[in-house]
């Protein structure tokens, strides 16, 4: 009790920040320790912070897209999988038989080259007797008094057959349900609604069969009422709210390596992702069975999310959308596959159509696919990405290729360049090095590493070329085993280091200019890579300490970057103490954003000058634990999470005692006359 009112009565000489009115505490901690001196200076900023220094990285790893984000329910609703009826059963079918007695299903593949080459047929021999059920994605998630929405394509062929559409249970205890009649022998969509009348995690899709026939079926499909802007075949509002929480200043997207494939054939084409959703081609996603000991051979692209819809995510969030393109050169983990320098236009071709398709009027050619999806105006689109994280001469040679297309017809198109999977050695030397003689705009890099180097490397921009290529650190994740270890956890340690990493990204804001943690979101049951900022299963989900990291950062970002110092110098881990200062030229306040890596509480100073005074009242908002290990869960969501006071102070100092293990944000309004 005693370290909390310590930590909440923060008292100094000068002026002081304190809560509530127990003095006594405040007064033994006084005389036990002179506080750690820091000197802020306001009056000077020393550099802008972009509005998109923090930012989302999101990739279709983990069931974040299908499965997650993602609403729909059906999984493989237009039977393309690669084996066509994964997610389907018959159980009241013996497929082996040659005998069907209630009925059978049959995938016919058509000769088309269209997207959607596959349908189901559907022979039913008995009245009532056969049920086609679809599993979900690890089950589908139902909540009570929820309205559900059906939908189906259908051709009659013969017969007369009704469908009765239930959700149910593992006992088969119906939970919601609605009838189909089809009436038509050409394809027609059939819709109906229905309201849930228990919750369930693990529900399973029914579909009774009526009468007898043949009938062939399509994108069958269910979607929950609730969400994300109540749009229809939209997102999980519970995931994209969380998302939103962030203020995120960018929205990358597709990732990560499957922007890749693991060969070129498997790579992300933007343009099978746009258009109607039955046209869009389905893929095996990159994530399938890239990890032996987690596999997941159900994990398919649908791209009902697809590039308009995040797009439209990045416009809803705030966000600059941050498209990342293939840029001929499969995923060099796998297979490296190339493409040839004399056959790389399509590639070229591909960046500047998606930029056409972004930014462009209605009456160019993918402007109006946009356009008729729903977005006249332009998405404005100011970044985009060339390559995940390839490496060696041959990515120079394509991001050449690629930069000299698009800035001869886009010349104010910012683009990202990648420093390879690394952030050090001679992948990385030699992006490095070559990105810079040419001029690079933007390097992402990419470190996944243990708390240790996230502490040690606080300080990895000071040295920073001013002049040189801006800093994009797309995709780090302090890891507590090994990178993509299956035993990773999200554990403060991780989040704290991450944070004392952070101040050193913001204290460089004038060289570091977007960031993003990796990977961003998990299905508890579905996951492939850990650690992860938000795990979620089919009803609810949470933030790590990761993710509450992020967001103090995200959401106290501040406009300039000050000169905080101790002695003259940074703080970057001496005394295990981290430090940066932000001034908010819109709300007039100082932040101040200090990690205390140590087990140790710590009374810290700050005088500021450049000010007149500090209004009499601010705000302290930290995350800590006296445990390193501790992690968040579905049953603790919120066993760290940010705990929020007001406090009172006078002068142009104040004083704090940092609680063990936490990370603090300091706002307070200045007095400038
Ligand atoms: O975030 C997971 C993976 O890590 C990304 O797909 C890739 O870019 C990196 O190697």
């Amino acid at each position: 009790m005693k370290r909390i009112l310590n930590h909440i009565l923060g008292i100094g000489a000068g002026a002081a920040l304190f809560y509530g009115c127990n003095t006594a505490a405040s007064d033994d901690k006084r005389a036990e320790s002179d506080p750690v001196t820091f000197q802020v200076n306001y009056g000077e900023p020393i550099a802008p912070i972009q509005p998109t220094m923090y930012g989302i990285f999101f990739e279709d790893i983990n069931f974040a897209a299908d499965g997650g984000i993602y609403a729909e329910m059906v999984k493989n609703r237009s039977f393309e999988f690669d084996l066509p009826m994964i997610g389907w059963l018959q159980p009241n079918s013996d497929r082996f038989s040659m005998n069907e007695k209630s009925g059978f299903a049959s995938v016919i593949k058509t000769d088309s080259d269209e997207p959607n080459a596959n349908f189901l047929r559907v022979e039913v021999k008995a009245d009532n007797g056969y049920v086609l059920r679809n599993e979900g994605f690890k089950g589908m998630g139902v909540k009570k008094d929820l309205q559900y929405n059906f939908s189906m394509m259908a051709r009659n062929q013969s017969g007369d057959i009704k469908m009765h559409i239930q959700l149910a249970d593992s006992t088969g205890k119906v939970l919601g349900k609605t009838t189909i009649d089809p009436d038509a022998s050409e394809w027609k969509e059939y819709t109906s609604s229905f309201t849930a009348t228990s919750e369930e995690m693990k529900a399973v899709l029914n579909i009774q069969f009526e009468g007898k026939g043949v009938i062939d079926l399509d994108m069958i499909s269910l979607f929950p009422s609730d969400t994300w802007k109540n749009r229809p075949k939209g997102m999980r509002a519970d995931l994209v709210q969380l998302l939103d929480d962030l203020d995120p200043g960018f929205l990358r997207f597709p990732g990560g390596c499957i922007v890749e494939g693991r060969n070129l054939a498997r790579r992300y084409q933007w343009k099978k992702t746009v258009g109607s959703i039955e046209d869009r081609t389905t893929l095996v996603n990159r994530w399938n069975t890239e990890f032996a000991h987690r596999p997941a051979p159900d994990y398919y692209q649908s791209f009902g999310l697809g590039f308009f819809e995040y797009f439209q995510l990045a416009e809803d969030m705030g966000a600059e959308p941050l498209p990342i393109l293939s840029c001929g050169i499969a995923c060099q983990f796998n297979t490296g596959e190339l493409v040839p320098m004399d056959e790389l236009g399509p590639y070229v071709q591909d960046a500047l159509d998606l930029i056409e398709f972004a930014n462009g009027d209605s009456n160019t050619a993918w402007g109006k696919v946009r356009a008729d999806m729903g977005h006249p105006q332009p998405f404005n689109m100011k970044y985009i990405g060339v390559g995940n994280e390839q490496w060696g001469p041959q990515y120079i040679e394509r991001y050449k290729a690629f930069e000299a297309a698009i800035k001869s017809k886009y010349p104010d198109m910012i683009i990202v360049s990648g420093s390879g999977p690394f952030p050090d050695g001679e992948m990385f030397d030699y992006g490095m090095k070559e990105l810079k003689k040419l001029g690079a705009e933007i390097i992402d890099e990419h470190y996944y590493r243990s708390p240790e180097w996230f502490l040690e490397n606080a300080d990895r921009y000071d040295s920073y070329d001013r002049n040189g290529p801006k800093v994009f650190a797309g995709e780090y994740a302090a890891q507590t085993v090994a990178i993509a270890s299956p035993d990773n956890k999200n554990s403060w340690m991780t989040a704290l280091s991450e944070a004392a990493f952070m101040t050193g990204l913001e204290r460089n804001a004038e060289v570091v200019h977007l960031t993003s943690y990796a990977p961003l979101m998990a299905h508890s049951e579905g996951w492939q890579w850990t650690p992860d900022l938000i795990w979620f299963n089919n009803l609810s989900s949470y933030g790590t300490p990761n993710y509450y990291v992020q967001k103090l950062f995200s959401t106290n970002r501040g406009t300039h970057v000050l000169s905080l110092t101790e002695n003259g110098k940074p703080v970057t881990g001496e005394k295990k103490l981290y430090a940066t200062a932000a001034k908010d030229e819109n709300t007039g306040e100082v932040i101040f954003k200090i990690v205390n890596a140590s087990s140790d509480e710590q009374n810290t100073q700050f005088k500021l000058n450049g000010i007149d005074g500090l209004a009499s009242k601010g705000r302290l908002t930290v995350l800590k634990s006296d445990k390193t290990d501790v992690v968040n869960s579905f049953e603790s969501p919120v066993a760290i999470a940010p705990e929020e006071q007001e406090i009172a102070l006078k002068g142009n100092e104040l004083t704090v005692n940092l609680a063990p293990y936490s990370l603090s944000v300091i706002r307070v309004k200045t007095v400038v006359q």
